[in-house]
């Protein structure tokens, strides 16, 4: 890197516009959006889509209630142009869909463009050429008057062929490629220069598409650039301001939404942001930034795994998972604290009868978007007791007493850590057991018998010492008393029962009852221990076992 880098780069000049208002505003509803998954996006994938993954992405941009579809470039390849003719034979565009083609300012190229929508119900001619001052010098050498001509030239080879559209209800779009980088009188005077063409009424609208086509400044620059084009354009009325960020310095998102304070009517993007170079603005990012304030976007994002599974297979790309909303561990914490706060929100939001949502550090609730609370807590060695007691309760119905929780906890976390990884609740439960389930030495039950007389409940239990068999007995106010005094009485450590709880765990193969003990021994340590049986009372008795063998 350079040491001076202000000698080979220059900081963006800000527009000129104190009385700026975009800060002071507020989103209250959704914009009309425009999917260019099928253009923008497929122009930067290294192995374009296929016809049948056109297809494919088309139906599901449908299916999630996109109204404005840039299908694709019809007059760049006879693919291109047969998949636009495809969709209009076969019908499969719905009633109050628009496909959008886009073209470039070029007679035979409009011609073709043109003869590609013949047919089609509803349509959207994207006519464009750069304006920026470097495509000016570098890509047309020409000067400003010259690009102004050349936009203007394709507007009128677009509107003296709309007669060959007459059964289409048209609208008419022109990008000023690279607004963002050009002077905004210029780009201004080309884009009325375009409008005084096609003439546009606050009834018949054309759309003017503002793109940021590579951002070159922070996103307030852009909010900048569209409120003062909408505050200085002629018929502002008879527009629909139309936004198209790209991600180059990873603010698409944010500049799109500051655009849309900006006064802006319509974006353009992509599903999860695919696009050229660091990609498009990712819709569902916006849309659910929107939701997530309270506002329907007037999408259908009800089942984010499905539309990235089929988003994936047509693409070829994947969603990274810390993606916004869409990645895989987005709705995962793994910091026990984070944990913790999550488990307490969930249950907080529950007993508020289920109100307006404010779970610490989850935006949105997972559901609503077709996702699972079952995600949202893994553990690993950075997880804290919370993790583990959330996991094994929410996967098995295991509600380990909160003592309890305190004493697995770090033993988990331990074996975790030596494990190096994520574990699974399976994983975590098989701890559990091996913990305190399955101790059996020295002390392993064999028989246990009780009887009450006169309200003094007598034991006989058989267990099996360092492998021997013994035969005990004892008596007490209940089995567990009586097995305590057996106990003490037949060698082991003095020890009486602290605590007891058991639960009855869910159906399957172990249709049975846990219980938990937690033991005191004579020297004040205490240790926890649980059984499993068919039967409780057995399942209680193996419990004070373990606690003992815990000892
Ligand atoms: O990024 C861009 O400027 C474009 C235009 C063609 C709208 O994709
Ligand atoms: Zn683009």
């Amino acid at each position: 890197m350079l040491t001076k880098p202000a000698e080979k780069y220059r900081p963006f000049p800000p527009v000129d516009l104190p009385d700026r208002q975009w800060p002071g505003r507020s989103l209250s509803r959704a914009p009309i959006w425009c999917s260019v998954d099928l253009r923008d996006g497929n122009q930067a994938l290294a192995v374009p889509m296929n016809v049948a993954q056109k297809l494919e992405l088309f139906q599901a941009l449908v299916n999630c209630g996109f109204k404005e579809i840039e299908v694709g470039f019809p007059s760049a390849s006879n693919t291109e142009f047969a998949f636009n003719r495809r969709l209009i034979e076969e019908n499969r565009v719905p009633a109050g869909v628009a496909i959008q083609v886009l073209v470039q300012a070029r007679e035979d190229l409009i011609e073709r463009t043109v003869e590609s929508l013949v047919g089609a119900k509803k349509a959207i001619i994207h006519l464009y050429n750069s304006t920026s001052p470097a495509q000016r010098r570098v890509v047309f050498n020409m000067t400003r008057a010259q690009v102004v001509q050349l936009a203007v030239r394709g507007a009128q080879w677009i509107h003296e062929r709309l007669p060959r559209l007459a059964g289409t209800d048209v609208t008419l779009q022109y990008s000023p490629e690279s607004f963002s980088a050009t002077e905004v009188e210029f780009a201004k005077e080309i884009s009325e220069a375009v409008m005084e063409v096609w003439q546009p009424t606050p009834a018949r609208k054309m759309i003017l598409n503002l793109p940021d086509t590579v951002e070159v400044a922070m996103p307030t620059v852009y909010a900048d650039q569209i409120e003062w084009m909408c505050r200085h354009i002629r018929h502002r009325d008879a527009l629909i301001v139309s936004l198209h960020t790209h991600n180059d310095r990873g603010t698409g998102v944010a500049a799109t939404e500051l655009g849309l304070l900006a006064g802006a009517d319509r974006v353009e993007g992509t599903l999860f942001g695919n696009g050229e170079r660091t990609g498009n603005l990712d819709i569902v990012t916006v849309a659910l930034n929107l939701y997530m304030q309270g506002i329907h976007p007037g999408l259908d994002l009800s089942d984010l795994n499905a539309m990235r599974a089929v988003y994936e297979r047509c693409t070829g790309m994947s969603v990274p998972a810390r993606h916004p909303y869409a990645g895989e561990l987005v709705f995962t914490a793994f910091s026990g604290s984070h944990q913790d706060a999550i488990r307490k929100g969930l249950t907080e939001w529950a007993a508020r009868s289920r109100s307006a949502w404010d779970v610490p550090y989850l935006t949105i609730d997972p559901r609503d978007v077709g996702r699972e609370y079952r995600e949202v807590i893994r553990v690993n060695s950075q997880s804290g007791k919370g993790g583990v007691a959330y996991l094994l309760e929410t996967e098995f119905g295991i509600e380990l007493p909160k003592e309890m929780q305190r004493e697995f906890g770090p033993i988990a976390n331990d074996r975790v850590d030596a494990l190096g990884r994520e574990v699974t609740g399976a994983e975590l439960k098989a701890m559990l057991w091996k913990e305190y389930v399955e101790r059996d030495a020295p002390y392993a039950l064999v028989d246990f018998r009780a009887e009450s007389v006169g309200g003094v409940v007598r034991c006989q239990a058989t267990v099996r010492r360092d492998g021997a068999e013994v035969s005990l007995r004892g008596e007490g106010n209940g089995p567990i008393a009586a097995l305590v005094h057996a106990l003490n009485t037949g060698g082991a450590p003095r020890f009486e029962v602290a605590d007891y709880r058991e639960q009855a765990l869910s159906a399957g193969e172990e249709a049975a009852a846990i219980a938990y003990v937690r033991i005191k021994l004579g020297d004040g340590r205490t240790r926890w221990g649980a059984g499993v049986d068919t039967n409780i009372e057995w399942a209680s008795i193996k419990a004070v076992l373990s606690a003992l063998n815990r000892c």
